[in-house]
């Protein structure tokens, strides 16, 4: 077991702790007696990926006093129900890039890739099931269901250059909003908190979801392929409308508005190199981030009812970066 931090130990180390002894729940909890599921299991998670919705719990639980061992089973539980999602995401993207490698279902076909999906999210219930606690069976059963919903409805609206941006909003609180709402609860649950804070907590979690989806979708029109670990065009390729481009069809030229909707209709991106100029130049790309910081600037007002302590100033920290990523 790796030892408590010190008393004077810097705040972080509290964080790194916890987190070392996820990652130890992780690989644990990886392990199958089939092969191709540890295989595959092992590819994914080894690949690394930034671990926020995990933190996010462990935060939310360390800000209430809480840091036992139930916030590391249930922050890699949501860690693996993340996982499962990049799994079938991914094949239902057609995505061929994953955190810096070729995705599981480039090398490992469809098949393979829905399988272990499935296997990830159903070890994901076993171990919220060993915690022991009816809520949290809950929670985390709700999310999961809601994230399937996001994930549809996403689907439906494919190839549609007249989605709304609420339609558009929906989807990403159902897809993204939701889980990183549920792991900011379960933090809150874990640290006893009262209805009021722990809804508190819940918006803040639903809110960063929110900005990390709208800056996950501006990163695809600007982001570097190598920095993401994903190919970046792909929304266009796939003909998701996502906000850069329901804002630069309405800030733009008719021939230019016309050239847009062609290609969410189609998928076709042979002129993608022209319409992340169009997307760049309208200031579609900025007009993002800002609504993402709109949802970092509420989502921090939730802090208030929190205590002042080093998971606090971290989950600020955490607003800040959400926003100005580049991976
Ligand atoms: C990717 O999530 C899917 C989105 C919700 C945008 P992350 O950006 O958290 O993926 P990893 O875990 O760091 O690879
Ligand atoms: C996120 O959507 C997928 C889920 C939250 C299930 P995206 O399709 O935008 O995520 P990336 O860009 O592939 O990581
Ligand atoms: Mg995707
Ligand atoms: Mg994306």
């Amino acid at each position: 077991m790796t030892p408590s931090p010190t008393p004077d130990a810097a705040p972080s180390d509290f964080l790194d702790m916890a987190m070392k002894r996820v990652d130890v729940v992780i690989r644990e909890r990886l392990f199958s007696r089939v092969a191709l599921v540890d295989q595959i299991g092992r590819y994914i998670v080894e690949a690394g990926g930034k671990r926020v919705r995990p933190r996010l719990l462990l935060l939310f639980a360390q800000a209430l006093g809480y840091d036992g061992p139930d916030s590391h089973e249930l922050a890699a539980t949501v860690e693996f129900i993340h996982t499962a999602t990049l799994l079938h995401d991914d094949v239902v993207d057609e995505s061929s890039l994953r955190r810096g490698r070729a995705t599981a279902n480039a090398l490992f076909g469809n098949a393979a890739s829905v399988l272990v999906g499935d296997f990830l999210y159903s070890r994901a219930f076993q171990m919220m099931v060993s915690v022991n606690r009816m809520r949290v069976l809950d929670v985390v059963a709700d999310a999961t269901n809601v994230i399937a919903e996001g994930e549809v409805l996403q689907l439906m609206n494919m190839h549609d250059p007249d989605l709304a941006v609420e339609d558009y909003l929906q989807v990403i609180r159902f897809k993204t909003a939701k889980l990183f709402e549920a792991s900011a609860r379960l933090g809150a649950m874990l640290g006893q908190a009262d209805a009021v804070t722990e809804e508190a907590c819940a918006d803040f979690g639903r809110r960063l979801g929110t900005a990390f989806q709208l800056v996950d979708d501006l990163l695809d029109y600007e982001g570097r392929s190598e920095e993401l670990g994903k190919n970046v065009g792909d929304d266009l390729r796939e003909g998701k409308a996502t906000l850069p481009i329901l804002l630069a069809m309405t800030r733009s030229t008719a021939e230019e508005r016309e050239m847009m909707r062609r290609a969410v209709q189609s998928g076709e991106v042979d002129r993608l190199g022209q319409i992340i100029d169009v997307v760049r130049r309208t200031g579609a790309i900025e007009a993002t981030r800002q609504a993402a910081e709109e949802e970092i600037k509420q989502a921090r007002l939730n802090l208030d009812c929190l205590p002042r302590n080093h998971a606090r100033d971290a989950l600020l920290e955490l607003c800040s970066r959400a926003v100005y990523r580049s991976s």
